[in-house]
Parts: C-alpha cells; sequence; structure tokens
C-alpha cells in the first residue's frame, strides 16, 4: 500500500525540514520526502496549502480505563486523539484499578491494539496513588509504562518522591509531577481570588501549586535527576521553572490550551466545563504562560483530557475537575498561538509533537526516512467546535462554540488514514 502526500508544506523540527515537498508512505512506513516524487501510489492526498507534520503525541490524557467507562474508553478516546491530529497518547494512571500494577497494564496494550491512537501507560509512582509504598518501576516499565505519576495528586511524602526520582533516573524513565498541595487546596473549587470570593465559593491559592513546583526543582537540583512538571497554570511556577532551566536543572514542562486561552473570569457564568485542576487562574498568569511558550520555557503543550459525564458536570459547585481537549487542542493552540504571532508553525509542531516524544522517551515526533508514518495534515481554516465534533463519550468541553483558525485535515497512523476531515467519522 502506498499513499502520496503531494505538495505539502513538510514541517518537521527534528530533522530541521521546513518546506514544500511530497512525502511518499510506503507499507506504512515515510519511505521518501522529496520534491515531484513521481513512484506509482494507491491513493494520494492533495496537501497543497497544507501542513505536513509528525502525528501529535498528548502526554497526559485520562482514558478512564479500565473502570470509569462510563466517562470514556480506550476506543473513545483514542478516537477523540485521531480525530484532534494525535497519533500517540500517555494515559494517567487514576483508573479503577489504578496504572500500578502489570495486568492493567497488559488490559490496556492489548484494548489499544487496534486504537486510531498508539497508548503509552503511565504507571502510578505510588500503590493506589496513596503515597504510601512506591511501585516496581522497573517491573512496570518492562511490562509498558513509559513513565510514572500520581496525576490528580503530588506525593505527598518529599523524601518519597526524591527516591522516585532517584529510581527513576537510574532507569531513565521520566517521572511526571502533578503541583499541587492538597492541604493548601483544602476543598477549594476555583482559583482563589476576587472571582471565587464574588461567587462565595472556596478557593485553591496559588501557593499550592508554587509550592510544589519549588519543591521539585529543589529535589531535581539536589540530587541530579530529572522532573517534568504538569499542567503549568500560575506565573509563580512558569518563573520558577524558567530559572531553574537557565542554572541547568533537568526540569521539563508542560502547559494545556486552556491556560492560554481563559481566565477565572469565565467561572462567573458558573459553568462547570470550566472547573479543572490546577484551576484556571488571572491575566496574569495567562500572559507569563503565553510569555513562558514564547521563550522556550515551555517544552510541551497537553490536553490533560478528562472526560466526565454530563450529569457528573451538571452542578457547577460539586462538579469533579477537568475538561475534555484532544479535538481542540490543536486548533486552540494554533489560533492562540501562531495566529497569536506568539510562535511559528515549526515551534508549535515541536511542541505538540517533537518534544513530548521526547520526554516520554517513545518513538514518533518525527518524519524520519524509514520511521513509522505516524502523520497529521492541518491547515489554516476557520471553523467551529459544536458537540457534533466530539468523539469523546463526554461532552465537557470549555471550548464548546469557540470558533478556531486552525483545522486538522487527515490523521495517519503508521500508514493508515485514521482521520479524514473530507469524510468525518472515518
Ligand atoms: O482537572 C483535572 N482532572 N485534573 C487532574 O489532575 C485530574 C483530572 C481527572 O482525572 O479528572
Amino acid at each position: 500500500m502506498k499513499i502520496l502526500i503531494k505538495n505539502g508544506h513538510i514541517t518537521d523540527p527534528a530533522n530541521n525540514i521546513d518546506k514544500i515537498a511530497d512525502l511518499l508512505i510506503e507499507n506504512g512506513k515515510i519511505a521518501e520526502i522529496k520534491e515531484n516524487i513521481s513512484q506509482s501510489y494507491d491513493e494520494v492526498i492533495d496537501a497543497e496549502g497544507m501542513f505536513v507534520a509528525p502525528g501529535f503525541i498528548d502526554p497526559h490524557v485520562h482514558l478512564r480505563d479500565p473502570g470509569l467507562t462510563h466517562k470514556e474508553d480506550i476506543i473513545t478516546g483514542t478516537n477523540a486523539a485521531a480525530a484532534g491530529g494525535f497519533t500517540g497518547v500517555a494515559c494517567m494512571p487514576n483508573t479503577k484499578p489504578v496504572i500500578d500494577n502489570e495486568e492493567t497494564i497488559k488490559y490496556i496494550l492489548d484494548k489499544a491494539k487496534d486504537a486510531k491512537a498508539k497508548v503509552y501507560p503511565i504507571a502510578s509512582i505510588t500503590k493506589g496513588m496513596k503515597g504510601e509504598e512506591m511501585n516496581d518501576f522497573e517491573a512496570l516499565y518492562k511490562a509498558g509504562a513509559v513513565a510514572f505519576s500520581d496525576d490528580g495528586r503530588p506525593v505527598e511524602n518529599a523524601a518519597m518522591q526524591q527516591k522516585a526520582m532517584e529510581v527513576a533516573e537510574s532507569l531513565n524513565l521520566p517521572i511526571i509531577s502533578h503541583c499541587e498541595d492538597l492541604k493548601i487546596i483544602n476543598g477549594g473549587i476555583i482559583n482563589k481570588g476576587e472571582v471565587s470570593q464574588k461567587l462565595g465559593v472556596k478557593g485553591m491559592d496559588r501557593t499550592s501549586e508554587d509550592s510544589i513546583t519549588a519543591r521539585e526543582i529543589a529535589i531535581a537540583e539536589g540530587t541530579n535527576t530529572s522532573i517534568h512538571i504538569a499542567h503549568v497554570s500560575t506565573w509563580g511556577s512558569v518563573g520558577i521553572i524558567r530559572d531553574a532551566k537557565a542554572r541547568g536543572v533537568k526540569v521539563t514542562c508542560e502547559t494545556a490550551p486552556h491556560y492560554m486561552i481563559f481566565t477565572d473570569n469565565e467561572l462567573l457564568k458558573e459553568n462547570a466545563n470550566f472547573r479543572m485542576s490546577p484551576p484556571l487562574r488571572t491575566e496574569k498568569d495567562r500572559q507569563a504562560v503565553i510569555k513562558g511558550i514564547a521563550d522556550g520555557t515551555f517544552d510541551m503543550i497537553a490536553t490533560d483530557h478528562a472526560p466526565h459525564s454530563p450529569e457528573e458536570k451538571a452542578d457547577f459547585r460539586k462538579a469533579p475537575n477537568g475538561i475534555i481537549g484532544l479535538e481542540t487542542s490543536f486548533a486552540a493552540a494554533y489560533t492562540a498561538l501562531v495566529k497569536g504571532k506568539i510562535i511559528s508553525v515549526n515551534r508549535l509542531v515541536e511542541l505538540m509533537s517533537t518534544n513530548p516524544a521526547k520526554m516520554l522517551r517513545v518513538k514518533g515526533g518525527s518524519l524520519s526516512v524509514g520511521e513509522n508514518a505516524d502523520i497529521v495534515i492541518f491547515k489554516d481554516e476557520k471553523w467551529t467546535f459544536t458537540e457534533k465534533e466530539i468523539h469523546s463519550k463526554s461532552k465537557n468541553s470549555p471550548f464548546l462554540g469557540m470558533t478556531f483558525d486552525g483545522k486538522v485535515k487527515y490523521t495517519i497512523l503508521n500508514g493508515k488514514i485514521t482521520y479524514n476531515d473530507c469524510e468525518k467519522g472515518e
């Protein structure tokens, strides 16, 4: 099977390719990239006026499978991923049971075999995510885990977090930290500030995030280990990470499109689809996130895709935190960052493909000849996001009704088209 992608703007930061050319896929692999490929083919994609890039990789999604499949499952979650241009997603361990054992990893990998995106399990750092006993990282890695995180909460015991980072470093595996001190959060549901006061709801103090970010960096610096900071939302944490990077600390970090676009003012509508943790912050924080993307403090963009059912999200004050994001991540980031003249398309691909692959130490994130043909084709095109476009089982998106400037046209996984915008639902 040969697919020829014609006249696209090939954008591959990993190989320094940024030019109009053809790309030939043969038997699931990238066979050739050059101008005017004249070989025969079975299928042709006219990519004139479109960008052809390595498939996006999301380092942070919640697929809810096993155990919470009324919200999402591996198949619906990866369908949403394909529609968003993703060819790989790393799934967080807060499932039922928690991903802290070989059987659950095997279940996920088996179910993901024919899915529309590669699924990379992230195992928990501690048993049951209880913060009491560390997992056997080497055994879980051998079973297929690519990284470790207790996402949803930090490892509260700093000594245990230090041990986890030292063991992970010795195995060259990443630890992803959810930086929120739960004692400081103390039942808060949105950012602590004017808006929480106005609404009369308990706030989440920003020091909950900044204090754990600073702690993780102190551990990384003191022990010469690495840390990846998840979903950064505060100006304080952006600054702490920027300074640490300048000193040579081995820290990487991600933010998510909602922190680039919204502030806690949105919460005045009392719509739980704007509630997540960490929460939407203030304009000063939003600006700091944008600046951190522009100056290279941020290494990647994640969705923190966190599906919850409409019933669960119905009550603004009682709803669980989390929003879906796979179908809108590229479009929102392209609109805010590329159309907003903050970064180039090339840098966006680095943030969504190249760097997540590097951090997770997985294949992909490049268009190298001979590698799997995991590809996204996108275009500068206006469209409005409605419930119709949602492949996820849940609908808890704050982006509903928004018009974006960038559209995923095709997603290709191992040389097979997993999403075709011209034939929706493919
Ligand atoms: O908003 C969030 N939802 N943040 C998290 O860290 C966890 C996630 C979830 O699992 O729903």
